[in-house]
């Protein structure tokens, strides 16, 4: 299970970048209604260095992970399929905020450099203890980061990282991966998915939680 989350969006990444590089020149280049939102880039000097790294370069796991906060959960999220199967409805989807990052967003509206997202993949777990029907988080089976830093990558701006359970350092895909152009396509925020956060989506211009409100259209 744990392997296929990973190896399902790890393939996606790989196999899929040609096709992605046609695509992307149709069909998400200009005048497409889920063009993302200009930000402001945030000051140089507002830069958090709060990610650390290897000496050939690889993201460190977070030491402080239980610190982050929490900006919300999906339970079976699904890009290609169409259906949702209450008896196997997937995995939980847990998406947290670095706490320094978190605090420069709330209070000037624009991510800092260096910013960290983590998105963590549990399984869902039923009849445990007195839960009867309904699901509960089982164990963390892998994890994602998402750095949004132009010092790291000059010309996407962000950076993403894909941890199997156990690993504590991950390599940032290259660039004109799959996750870039789904979040930079489609993610209501600076290349994040904002809107489907509760915890920070009333902080997002109200025109860009509109048109992504809107956007249905995975391509
Ligand atoms: C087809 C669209 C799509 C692709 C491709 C994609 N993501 Fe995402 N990503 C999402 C959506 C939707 C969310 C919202 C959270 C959820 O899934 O519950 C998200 C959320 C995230 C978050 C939480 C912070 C944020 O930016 O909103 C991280 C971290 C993340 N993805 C990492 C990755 C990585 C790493 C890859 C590539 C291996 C990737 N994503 C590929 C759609 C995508």
């Amino acid at each position: 299970m744990r392997m296929r989350a990973v190896l399902s969006r790890a393939a996606l990444v790989s196999g899929l970048s040609v096709l992605v590089l046609l695509h992307t020149s149709s069909a998400l280049s200009e005048s497409s209604p889920t063009k993302p939102t200009r930000v402001a880039a945030a000051d140089a000097k507002d830069a958090l260095d709060v990610a650390h790294f290897s000496a050939d370069g690889q993201l460190m796991k977070p030491a402080d992970l239980t610190q982050w906060v929490f900006l919300g959960a999906s339970l079976g999220m699904g890009y290609n399929q169409t259906t949702f199967n209450p008896a196997s409805p997937g995995q939980f989807q847990v998406v947290l905020m670095e706490p320094n990052a978190y605090r420069y967003f709330m209070e000037h509206g624009k991510y800092a450099p260096g910013s960290m997202f983590l998105l963590s993949f549990y399984n869902a777990d039923s009849h445990r203890s007195i839960n009867q029907v309904g699901y509960v988080q089982a164990d963390l089976t892998n994890f994602e980061i998402h750095l949004v830093d132009a010092r790291k990558a000059p010309e996407e701006g962000r950076a993403f990282y894909v941890f199997g359970g156990p690993a504590t350092q991950a390599r940032a895909l290259p660039k004109g991966s799959e996750c870039v152009r789904c979040h930079a396509g489609h993610g209501a925020f600076d290349g994040t998915f904002a809107q489907f956060y509760p915890t920070i989506r009333g902080h997002i211009p109200p025109e860009a939680l509109e048109r992504a409100l809107k956007d249905h259209d995975i391509r």
